[in-house]
């Protein structure tokens, strides 16, 4: 093509003009669709489990200082160890971690992603227990590592046994175990996780992305990271630190695995700016946590009005609710959305996922949900 047909061919967009579909993608990623939950202008958002209450003021001071600082120095690139903030987040967790049993990246999602980039990959497979979350398929997807769908019960459980059972059949190089699970919002017992980590032959990545919202927070995997060395605990501060826009998400585990994932982080990956932040939210993590308690409360009002309008709604150790069951229910998500309520269409056929808001989101989510029940335009499965 000569450099005339070139800027013949230029689109609006200021570039040659092309088609996904003629791109030379990669054979396995042909027909994906991106991950995608809609991000809509609407009074109340509660599809994305998002903590509802911003920073206080002290926090956002104490943010702004702390990025103030750094300021002047983002000539240089940041500690690419980001071992203070390490550190932190390592007495944060307890359980005698360091910060060379604990590692962090932007969001627990670019954890997962370094440690299927490290431990997966062409000719590996990873196992999950679905329905979980959708992530964990698209990540493993992407790095190119086979995906192995178990199933919970049909109440969403997970059996011991069941679960060994299913490692020991496929012998995958990674485990997923969501607890609490996304999205059907209970904790996955720690002797299920046990049971899991005797019979994987590779690693076992728990993910604790809710773990502050559990009714037992103390039941966590993190207690079992002194027998089990190929067991990795995944941790955000998007959801009890409402620290969603700023992306931290961190693991704890051996320090040989915080060592492998090493070999595949890209160099200088936490900004400067984030590791500040993130330091700045572990010195308010008592303001923080309270907030979680009122979140909880909240959870399990939630829980109960539902069920009081005569739904089924899953007990939750998370931040949302799980309820249904719908015949159709698209179209309870769009009546709630045209009446300004937006919530998630995800997981398992006939249910809806809800995140838990302030007070007056939630109420007006359950009053106009309530409206729609009562009004007959959703058809409740009994
Ligand atoms: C189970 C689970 N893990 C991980 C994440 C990713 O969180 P982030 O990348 O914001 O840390 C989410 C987000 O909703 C989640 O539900």
């Amino acid at each position: 093509m000569s450099s005339a047909d070139v800027s013949a061919a230029g689109s609006a967009s200021g570039v040659a003009e092309t088609a996904l579909a003629d791109l030379p993608l990669r054979h396995d990623l042909a027909g994906r669709r991106a991950y995608g939950a809609p991000q809509l202008d609407v009074a109340v958002r509660l599809n994305t489990n998002e903590n509802p209450y911003p920073p206080s003021p002290a926090l956002v001071a104490d943010i702004a200082a702390a990025v103030a600082e750094v300021a002047g120095g983002l000539n240089r690139y940041p500690d690419r160890d980001a071992m203070a903030l390490r550190a932190a987040l390592a007495g944060y967790l307890g359980h005698g971690l360091t910060a060379a049993s604990t590692w962090a990246a932007n969001g627990s999602n670019e954890i997962l992603q370094q440690l299927l980039q490290t431990f997966g990959g062409p000719g590996r497979s990873a196992l999950g227990f679905e329905p979980s979350y959708s992530m964990h398929p698209l990540i493993s997807q992407v790095t190119a590592t086979r995906w192995i769908a178990a199933a919970r019960s049909s109440d969403f459980s997970l059996e011991p046994a069941e679960a060994a059972a299913a490692v020991a059949a496929h012998q995958p190089d990674v485990v997923f175990v969501t607890s609490p699970n996304n999205p059907t919002g209970s904790a996955t017992p720690i002797g299920v996780i046990e049971a899991v980590c005797t019979a994987a032959p590779g690693m076992v990545i728990v993910d604790e992305a809710y773990a502050e919202f559990a009714r037992h927070p103390s039941a966590t995997a993190l207690s079992l990271l002194q027998r089990y060395p190929r067991l990795v605990v995944v941790r955000t501060m998007s959801k009890a630190f409402a620290l969603a826009g700023a992306r931290l998400g961190y693991m704890a585990a051996n320090p040989a695995v915080v060592q492998a994932v090493h070999l595949v982080r890209l160099p200088y990956h936490l900004s400067a700016i984030t590791q500040a932040v993130a330091l700045a939210a572990l010195r308010h993590s008592g303001e923080l946590l309270s907030g979680v308690a009122a979140i909880r409360t909240e959870r399990d009002a939630l829980v109960a009005s539902l069920r009081g309008i005569g739904l089924a709604a899953g007990d939750s150790d998370t931040n949302f609710v799980l309820f249904g069951r719908f015949a159709d229910r698209h179209a309870v998500w769009q009546a709630l959305l045209d009446r300004g309520v937006l919530i998630r269409e995800t997981g398992p056929a006939d249910w809806l996922r809800v995140t838990v808001g302030t007070p007056a989101e939630t109420a007006t989510f359950l009053s106009e949900l309530k409206r729609i029940v009562d009004g007959g335009a959703a058809t409740v499965l009994r």
